[in-house]
């Protein structure tokens, strides 16, 4: 292993899962090293989080019940691993910092970097060790807290951190310890698609989609809100402490990739159906069935017994944001 990690218990650096100064051994269960002992989701208190051990698969649905002949096809990610990859060279390590299934932790892996695959949750994370199936020497899976990170100060060269900043109540924090760990010469990197243009019936299409989306989508909340359901939510302004702490990111495009996107409402409704959302993490699952069967329902009769089949279009490509630590 490389020794970027740090004893759980007395803090020093560490060069095996075993601490030498203190005699500490990590637990590995599922062979995902459990460098905490916190709980998987936390709504009092300071540095709440939602973690996403009510979530697992469904967070994906690709992974459930599609491309299962082709768990290999990682779409934006595969795209955005192999940028880095060629940018940085394959002698580095990357934070993957609620790594959640894998998605993009696999990529790098598969590209040969050192990766740390970090999650709260181990849940999201075996699915990870799941999918890697033992292939990948320089992928570690943790369970880690974000506001905590069991790493030693300037000991990676990237964090990669996307679609969990916003789970945290109290980003600072979180940003101070991506602050810590990254090397002075080192980068936050967040991944993004770019729209690419539609035809006109595509376009057509789409905004259909989307309307049906939103009227169901409508529809579900009000029931659940008829049955009392309060939503977990942070606005917790994670972008404003971005900026405030990081350079003005830069963009590099994966010039090769380019994928359509067409069946939106089946994977919007399959989260729906199965409660796949982070603010629903306090929602009983009889509150979600009964609102889902009623949701249904309403759609079956508006839109046709078919109406899960209605295709939305998005065409776009895959990009990283670079942000570097302001001085
Ligand atoms: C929306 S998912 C994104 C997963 C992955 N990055 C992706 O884009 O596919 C967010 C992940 O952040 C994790 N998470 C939430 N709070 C966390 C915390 N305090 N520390 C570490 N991970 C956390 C959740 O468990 C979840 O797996």
């Amino acid at each position: 292993m490389n020794s970027m990690f740090i004893c759980p218990k007395c803090k020093n650096r560490l060069n095996s899962f075993k601490c030498t100064v203190c005699g500490y051994e990590v637990p590995r269960i599922n062979f995902i090293y459990q460098f905490c002992s916190d709980a998987p989701v936390k709504f009092d208190g300071e540095n709440q989080y939602i973690g996403y051990d009510g979530i697992g698969e469904d967070f994906e649905p690709a992974v459930t019940y599609w491309d299962t002949n082709n768990t290999e096809r990682y779409g934006v990610y595969e795209a955005c691993g192999d940028l880095i990859a060629e940018k940085f060279g394959k002698g580095i390590t990357v934070l993957d910092l609620g790594a959640g299934l894998g998605t993009a932790s696999i990529p790098l892996a598969k590209n040969g970097l050192y990766t740390i695959a970090a999650d709260i949750s181990n849940v999201m994370l075996s699915t990870a060790v799941k999918r890697a199936n033992g292939r990948f020497d320089k992928l570690i899976c943790a369970r880690m807290n974000a506001y905590e990170l069991m790493l030693a100060d300037n000991s990676v060269d990237i964090v990669v951190e996307n679609a969990m900043i916003h789970l945290v109540d109290n980003p600072e924090d979180v940003i101070r310890e991506i602050k810590r760990v990254l090397k002075h010469d080192g980068y936050l990197i967040r991944y993004g698609s770019y729209a690419q243009p539609l035809n006109k019936e595509e376009t057509e299409k789409n905004t259909y989609c989307n309307a049906v989306l939103s009227d169901i989508s409508d529809f579900y909340y009000q029931k659940l809100t008829q049955q009392g359901y309060k939503g977990v939510w942070f606005d917790n302004h994670a972008n404003d402490y971005i900026e405030k702490n990081f350079e003005q990111p830069y963009n590099e495009v994966a010039e090769s990739f380019s994928e359509i996107f067409t069946e939106k409402l089946k994977f919007r409704l399959y989260r729906m159906r199965k409660g796949a959302h982070s603010d629903l993490q306090n929602t009983p699952k009889e509150f979600i069935a009964k609102a889902w069967e009623a949701a249904d329902c309403y759609a079956k009769e508006k839109y046709g017994e078919d109406y899960i089949n209605i295709e939305g279009f998005s065409r776009y490509g895959a990009a990283i944001d670079l942000y570097k630590v302001k001085e």
